[in-house]
């Protein structure tokens, strides 16, 4: 950290962003990268926007408060408003967000905007972002797009984001899946904050199980000796919907299967596909760095053509400019797939 100039390279990225910060706040987005380290510089460090809040993360090297001052004034001289400053620090073992300020009197929950739809944040969270995931904009932006009066299913929703800009677009339904309670109580509340009441769903289950009965395919499970098949997840009848959105994380492991972006993307693609309505739109994300946009693209056409579903179009979704690539290959790869 010591040779860097990190105040001149925030300048140049603010600088950088000076259009699109005018462009963002003309349609009514207030959460965006301010700092994308790994192509603006300094590999590791990021500076978030999120509302009223400010949220810097450093994941190689702890940064000292001289330079997480330095940061917090820069983006407000720029952004000519107070903003409420937290650090991420994610290069030690347990990492923890903390308040720069009093943290009696900050203000840990919040409102962020983003396309005129209104999202929770988070300040001091234990995930991996607070509570939305900002480089999904240009798939939520293509959602907001397409999604009105389609039955539109999200999967590996988390907070809903994407379902409740779905939502929010006009989307005549929208079934969030994720397992995770905590998660889709703020998705419900993200849908309050938008005065979404019906129309819209949360179901907490495995994505498997409640997949594949989507998809109208058996319900399997990892087969481990001695244990019997889990019975406790919500029965789903077969159907299939227009918009299906598919953004895995990267490893996770559950009694009813592993999502495995580098090596099966397939076990998850396949019963989203099959939930698919023909002439329907699948939403696919990639997010690992490692994997390239063309070969993943050739497994998503074999494995369609295999499950008799073959694919009809692929357009590409780039991530927005608040996340520059220094190799024109984005770690996340989205993909919209008519079949
Ligand atoms: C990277 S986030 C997905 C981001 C989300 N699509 C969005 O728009 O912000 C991963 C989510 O997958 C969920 N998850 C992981 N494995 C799962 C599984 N087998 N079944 C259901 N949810 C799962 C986690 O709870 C987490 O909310």
């Amino acid at each position: 950290m010591t040779d860097v100039d990190l105040p001149a390279l925030l300048s140049r990225a603010l600088k950088r962003r000076l259009p699109l910060l005018a462009q963002w706040h003309g349609e009514g987005t207030d959460c965006y990268r301010l700092f994308h380290g790994a192509a603006e510089g300094l590999p590791g460090v990021t500076v978030d926007r999120y509302g009223p809040h400010l949220m810097i993360q450093s994941f190689h090297h702890s940064l000292d408060a001289e330079h997480l001052a330095q940061i917090q004034t820069i983006v407000e001289t720029q952004l000519e408003q107070p903003l409420t400053c937290f650090y991420m620090d994610r290069s030690g073992k347990h990492p923890q967000a903390v308040a720069l300020g009093d943290p009696l009197e900050t203000d840990n929950e919040a409102t962020c905007h983003e396309l005129g739809v209104c999202y929770r944040t988070r300040g001091r969270h234990r995930g991996r972002d607070p509570l939305l995931f900002l480089d999904l904009r240009a798939g939520r932006r293509w959602v907001q797009s397409e999604a009105k009066g389609l039955r539109v299913l999200n999967l590996f929703a988390y907070t809903c984001g994407t379902g409740v800009c779905a939502s929010h677009a006009g989307a005549s339904e929208v079934v969030n899946v994720d397992f995770s309670q905590s998660a889709l109580a703020v998705g419900r509340e993200n849908a309050a904050l938008n005065g979404i009441g019906a129309g819209i769903s949360f179901i907490q289950s495995d994505v498997f199980p409640a997949l594949r009965q989507l998809a109208g395919l058996p319900v399997t499970f990892r087969r481990r000796r001695g244990s019997r098949a889990p019975s406790n997840y919500p029965r789903l009848k077969p159907r299939q919907f227009e918009m299906v959105i598919l953004d895995p994380p990267r490893w996770a492991k559950s009694p009813f299967g592993t999502v495995d972006l580098i090596r099966d993307y397939a076990s998850v693609f396949k019963p989203a596909l099959l939930a698919t309505a023909p002439g329907g739109r699948l939403l696919c994300t990639n997010n690992v760095a490692r994997v390239e946009r063309e070969p993943w693209l050739d497994q998503l056409r074999r494995s369609a053509a295999k499950a008799g579903r073959p694919i009809k179009a692929v357009e590409l979704i780039e991530p927005e400019a608040d996340f520059p690539s220094f190799d024109d290959q984005p770690p996340l790869k989205m993909a919209v797939l008519e079949v």
